[in-house]
């Protein structure tokens, strides 16, 4: 029983009441009893783009947005990606605790075991027309998803709902990277379990057709491609986590709660936003026009993509390993002269009162995006890398909703603000 509390005083009424307050919060619910009649419907919580409302408890992952601190189940994102792997990674997102060997093996093995995928998924792709964004075609063939497998509707049997996450976490690589494949005209690369999950992905991708026995991924790139997995894996209660926790309220199948977390990514106010961080770096084209894109932003005229967050208030900690990561990538490709522009713009937005006192710092998008490029990424494919990673998370946000006995379909309130009440015009007096 929660020993602290909120004393609220209507003013209306002169009624006082107590509402126990509980990990920080009081129950939006505890206002339902603050009414000035009986037939007053209580008081709600009035909380548009949901900035001060926690929709669940988790005990996933662990943001502190003033200190720049993320941790996935306990443990600092910055240990995670410098000494373990994105499967190891995924394990411990999903159930709680970093496996034992046996345990990550049989983990790597039955996602490998479902990374190929049915032969008339195929077809949709093929579908589609050579610009079709490979997010659209994500989204799409993830919803497709639910008719192929009848059997994931059964939601509340632990093993059907595991089965579902190899299922899944094996399948978008295939999916991502065919659909990179049909939007170049090439025919697919089916998937190499022999690969780890990031060089699997890249086989896909690049492997040549013709010729090319076996793809050997670099080593270095393969590890980056990991390490931007691991960074992706999960991010809390953020606009696509939330449609799927959403979405999966009503209790549909994974693959509708996912498809719907894909749609919600595709943004460019969120994962969207790596992909138009390269367009303002291209638009930008030198260090010296830096300068004029910062005058733009503080006019009001454009964001400066890749920066600020609704959570961070202080750089994101995931922004700080990628800087650095794209050093060692560059090492192995060519340099990215956009690299000296993105610098530049950190610089001076760093030192300029307008993102100092808005406290906006660069993101996770901020860099992500010149790295994707060096590994030989289109644009198009940023968000889509994005949505392969962040499966993992969506997923075990969206197990811990279903064993969570406090919630139920979601359904927010409105506060109405339009006619009532009014007699229908015929067409020949409006
Ligand atoms: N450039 C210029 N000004 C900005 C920016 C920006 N990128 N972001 C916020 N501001 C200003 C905003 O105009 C407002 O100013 P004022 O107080 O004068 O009205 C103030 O900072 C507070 O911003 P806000 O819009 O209230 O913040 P929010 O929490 O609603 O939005 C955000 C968060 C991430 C949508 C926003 O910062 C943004 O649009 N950033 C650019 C897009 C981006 O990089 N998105 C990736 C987010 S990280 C990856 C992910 O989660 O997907």
């Amino acid at each position: 029983m929660p020993t602290e509390s909120l004393t609220i005083t209507d003013n209306r009424t002169g009624k006082t009441y107590v509402v126990p307050i509980d990990g920080g919060t009081v129950k939006a619910m505890d206002l339902r009893q603050i009414r000035t009649s009986e037939d007053d419907f209580g008081l709600m919580a009035y909380d548009p783009a949901f900035q001060n409302t926690a929709s669940c408890r988790s005990a996933i992952t662990f943001i502190d947005g003033e200190r720049g601190i993320l941790e996935y189940r306990g443990y600092p994102i910055d240990q995670l990606a410098e000494r373990s792997s994105f499967l190891e990674v995924a394990y411990l997102i999903v159930h709680g605790e970093l496996p034992t060997q046996p345990q990550l093996d049989d983990w790597c093995f039955q996602i490998s075991e479902h990374y190929i995928i049915h032969e008339n998924i195929k077809k949709f792709i093929d579908g589609f027309h050579h610009d079709a964004h490979p997010m659209g075609m994500l989204l799409s063939t993830v919803g497709a998803l639910s008719a192929f497998y009848p059997d994931a509707k059964h939601i509340f049997d632990p093993a059907t709902r595991q089965k579902q996450m190899y299922r899944l976490i094996g399948k978008m690589p295939t999916l991502a990277a065919f659909a990179y494949r049909h939007s170049r005209g090439l025919p697919y690369e089916y998937p190499d379990p022999r690969l780890s999950y990031a060089g699997n992905f890249m086989a896909m991708l690049w492997k040549r057709t013709g010729g090319e026995e076996r793809y050997t991924p670099n080593p270095v790139l393969e590890k980056a491609l990991d390490l931007l997995f691991i960074l992706h894996a999960d991010h809390e209660q953020n606009c696509s986590t939330s449609s799927v926790r959403v979405v999966g309220s009503s209790q549909p199948d994974p693959y509708c709660a996912v498809a719907a977390g894909i749609g919600a990514l595709f943004g460019p106010l969120h994962g969207g936003a790596n992909e138009e961080v390269l367009k303002m770096l291209r638009e930008i084209g030198d260090k010296e026009k830096v300068y004029d894109h910062i005058k733009r932003v503080k006019r009001g005229e454009v964001k400066l993509m890749g920066f600020g967050h609704r959570i961070y208030k202080n750089y994101d900690p995931r922004a700080a390993i990628i800087k650095q990561a794209a050093h060692d990538v560059f090492a192995v490709t060519r340099t990215n002269p956009l690299l000296d522009v993105a610098i530049e713009l950190e610089r001076i937005a760093l030192s300029d009162d307008y993102f100092v006192s808005r406290k906006l710092y660069p993101n996770v998008d901020f860099y992500s995006g010149l790295i994707y490029e060096a590994l030989g990424f289109p644009v198009e494919m940023f968000t889509v890398l994005f949505a392969v990673a962040r499966t993992v998370g969506w997923l075990a946000q969206w197990q811990e909703m279903l064993g969570d006995k406090e919630q139920k379909i979601a359904r927010p309130r409105q506060v109405f603000t339009g006619h009532r009440g009014r007699t229908y015009v015929p067409m020949a007096e409006r």
